[in-house]
């Protein structure tokens, strides 16, 4: 049973660990706080219970074990989390086969899984020769091939589609996923990189030109339910592992950088693929590590790429670092050309994000001009004002008071004047507004079934009472929990979770239960104040329907009947 295997590994670890190494914690009472991960935020609004282990965040109400954490977190199957936090505590957990979801996508990533397959057949195909010396030219071998995938639509037109649709996928499918357009199919002589979503699967393709032809260099597949381009970076998969090793994220702006990258054995590598950072991205990036080198190309418009996400990033609290390379190159021909010590050199030489802007303020300054002179030093106070860190404001204000002989003071009143008062405090958020939202009755039931989730005692009391909860969801989550406790003998909020973790139905209703500030004991008194509260509230239910059933009924005998049964329900007679 892997219940029982999740939860021996699940006692021997701690869950404040877990979420430690991941995200900063702040201790505060009996529990730790962070920004919650699973919404944009930047308020610690997720707390963390050792004592449960169990977290909760109050804003988005993401909840759930160590299990679900990390699943979420990292995008794993529970099978893999399993894996590696029993690997943590030195529980083999062998090939243990946890039932896979049937997922509604699966026919396109069937789909994309086939193309693929195609793709790289017909490179090693007699049709593909002239595809693979271009690619051998580039310096990409079969090893590389192998790694990335890559694969070759032929000259042919609708080769693929006729596959795929003698394989029960019907055209408008084909069209509506980017593989084909009417009866052919969209990708013609072209090298095929198959593009990754953050797990891994196939979503869809880069067509690139090999030929001197004047078509668009790439050819996208166009966005579907499973790849949105913003939601995704080039090589996402395989960085979740590196950069845990490598401690450090490299940030590049096309897959061909990345793989080569891969050649030098460098592969704590995303890419961005030619779009603007979006905020799914950013925080898919935090994820990796805090430690986030951009490598983008050496020209102009990756040069301002960079000051552009450089500043993204240094909004949500991150100081990247930057690598500049010469003008005319990106990662991949810099490597090419100069191999990889010089590469390794570049990256530990890397500066950090403030002192690559200052370095550009400077480009094109007359310093002998006074007014250049002053905007300068202007923009320079400017920008130093936000960094959080007063020694390094120091340091840059001794710098430019004595390279520029201004008095220190002077510099400080005009920096003071920079930096915002409002310097953001960290707050607790604190839930009670959830609270007040609800009525009594809402409020009885969550408080009941919290309670159960935390004492033994009142599990055994509401069974006895029989009470019955007013809505399927509810009454599905109360069975749940009695009979977890009958086959466990406790209740334990984290296992529980575990057990739990594919009945989506109820899940969200339990988040909300446990995202909710609901007192955690109680005593017999005041519990059957609660089953009070909800008795009236099914007997109110009963009421309103049977009055509804009384206005449409006709015979007034009948009507008679339901009149009398109101009756006694109102008297508490029934
Ligand atoms: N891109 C795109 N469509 C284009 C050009 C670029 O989608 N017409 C995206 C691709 O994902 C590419 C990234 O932008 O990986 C970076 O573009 P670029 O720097 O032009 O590509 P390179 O990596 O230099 O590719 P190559 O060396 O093959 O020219
Ligand atoms: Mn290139």
């Amino acid at each position: 049973m892997h219940n029982d295997l999740a939860n021996t590994i699940r006692s021997k670890i701690d869950i404040v660990d877990i979420i430690g190494e991941r995200i900063p914690l702040v201790a505060k009472g009996k529990n730790f706080f962070c920004v919650c991960p699973f919404h944009d935020d930047s308020n610690p609004s997720m707390s963390i219970s050792r004592e449960k282990q169990i977290y909760t965040c109050f804003s988005c109400h993401a909840t759930g074990n160590v299990y679900t954490f990390l699943m979420n977190y990292e995008h794993l199957e529970f099978r893999e989390v399993l894996k590696y936090l029993g690997n943590k505590v030195g529980i083999d957990v062998g090939d243990i086969h946890v039932s896979k979801k049937n997922n509604k996508f699966d026919k396109l990533y069937e789909a994309y899984n086939l193309s693929l397959k195609y793709f790289q057949n017909n490179l090693n195909s007699n049709l593909g020769k002239q595809a693979k010396e271009y690619l051998l030219e580039r310096k990409i071998d079969e090893n590389l091939i192998k790694e990335f995938e890559i694969g070759l639509a032929l000259d042919k037109r609708d080769d693929l589609t006729k596959i795929l649709t003698k394989k029960s996928f019907d055209l408008s499918t084909l069209n509506k996923i980017g593989l084909s357009t009417d009866n052919y199919d969209v990708y013609c002589d072209r090298i095929m990189f198959p593009l990754y979503d953050i797990s891994g699967k196939v979503v869809g393709f880069s067509g690139r030109i090999y030929k001197n032809n004047n078509l668009n260099k790439y050819l996208n597949t166009k966005e579907t339910e499973i790849f949105k381009k913003g939601e995704l970076l080039y090589h996402y998969h395989i960085a979740k592992e590196e950069c845990r090793k490598k401690k450090s994220v490299i940030i590049m702006e096309g897959f061909m950088d990345i793989i080569r990258a891969s050649s030098i054995d460098i592969r704590n590598t995303i890419a961005l693929m030619g779009t603007a950072l979006t905020k799914e991205q950013i925080n898919l990036i935090k994820r990796l590590s805090n430690n986030i080198i951009l490598c983008l190309d050496g020209d102009d418009p990756g040069q301002l790429a960079t000051l552009n996400i450089g500043d993204a990033l240094f909004k949500v609290g991150i100081e990247v670092k930057v690598i500049v390379l010469p003008n005319l190159d990106d990662p991949d021909s810099f490597i090419l050309k100069y191999g990889k010590e010089r590469f390794d050199g570049l990256i530990d030489s890397a500066i950090n994000f403030s002192d690559y802007k200052m370095q550009r303020l400077r480009e094109n300054v007359d310093f002998r001009s006074d007014e250049e002179k002053a905007n300068y030093i202007n923009k320079v106070l400017e920008e130093t004002a936000k960094l959080s860190d007063p020694i390094r404001r120091e340091v840059v204000l001794k710098r430019l008071a004595k390279e520029f002989d201004i008095g220190y003071n002077t510099l400080e009143i005009r920096i003071n004047s920079f930096i915002k008062d409002d310097k953001k405090q960290e707050k607790i958020f604190i839930p009670q507004k959830i609270l007040e939202k609800k009525d009594k009755y809402s409020k009885a039931i969550e408080q009941i079934i919290y309670l159960m989730l935390n004492n033994d005692w009142i599990i055994t009391q509401v069974e006895k009472e029989k009470l019955i909860f007013p809505t399927e969801i509810m009454r599905t989550l109360t069975s749940e929990i009695i009979y977890y406790y009958k086959k466990y003998g406790n209740i334990n909020v984290a296992d529980f979770y575990t057990y739990i973790q594919d009945k989506e139905n109820i899940l969200k209703f339990l988040n909300q239960v446990l995202a909710s500030n609901y007192n955690e004991t109680t005593n017999k008194e005041e519990l059957f104040l609660y089953f009070k509260v909800i008795r009236e509230f099914s007997i109110n239910q009963e009421i309103k329907r049977l009055t509804g059933l009384m206005k449409k009924e006709v015979d007034p005998l009948e009507q008679a009947k339901i009149a009398e049964k109101i009756r006694k329900l109102r008297l508490g007679d029934n």
